[in-house]
């Protein structure tokens, strides 16, 4: 039986709430790196929701804040990188990068969140909703799996992705990026 969840909302949820400021755009290889520490939270903040989700029932504020995280933030995130960080890199890259194959399997990484995201959608929703779990053991399964298949995912296109993308990457590239990555939010930069 499941009793109600006395405790205070999750922690985490503070972090998830705040919003990069608009000026670290600027530095959009700092963006994307500000963007994975959110959402290290985020994973954090799910697979604590699962953990909860098993014993008591949890207040719909918690589900809110991830799903919109994971149906409007990330998808712009991995935009981000598809449209225009990993493009730039291949372009700019150095044969002794050898970062094709590396490019490649974080792409097929994203298929494989999008899917994950869709599942876990479905729990989130009826949380959010004030419902039961229709399924709670599909619903930790995968959000287990969706937490921590993208914290490493995470660490790879932290210690080598942007790693190499600082080190390649000229202010011209920098500011093309900072501008789409803008305009896909709707925000205007102080910048030509
Ligand atoms: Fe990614
Ligand atoms: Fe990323």
């Amino acid at each position: 039986m499941q009793t109600q969840d006395n405790k205070k909302p999750l922690d985490i949820l503070g972090v998830l709430m705040e919003h990069i400021p608009d000026n670290v755009l600027l530095e959009p290889i700092e963006y994307i790196f500000a963007d994975h520490c959110r959402q290290r939270d985020l994973c954090n903040a799910l697979q604590e929701l699962a953990v909860r989700s098993a014993s008591t029932v949890i207040g719909p504020q918690p589900a809110q804040v991830i799903l919109s995280c994971l149906k409007h933030d990330l998808p712009l995130h991995i935009e981000d990188e598809e449209k225009d960080l990993f493009p730039l890199l291949l372009k700019r890259a150095e044969p002794q990068d050898k970062i094709e194959d590396i490019i490649r399997l974080l792409g097929s990484e994203h298929q494989r969140d999008r899917e994950l995201v869709n599942e876990v959608t479905i729990g989130l929703k009826e949380i959010a909703a004030g419902q039961p779990l229709s399924e709670p053991s599909a619903f930790r399964t995968a959000a287990e799996v969706l937490a921590s298949s993208h914290m490493s995912h995470m660490n790879w296109e932290n210690a080598v992705v942007l790693e190499l993308a600082r080190r390649r990457l000229g202010a011209d590239d920098q500011q093309a990026m900072a501008q789409n990555m803008a305009a896909r939010r709707g925000i205007k930069l102080p910048i030509d």
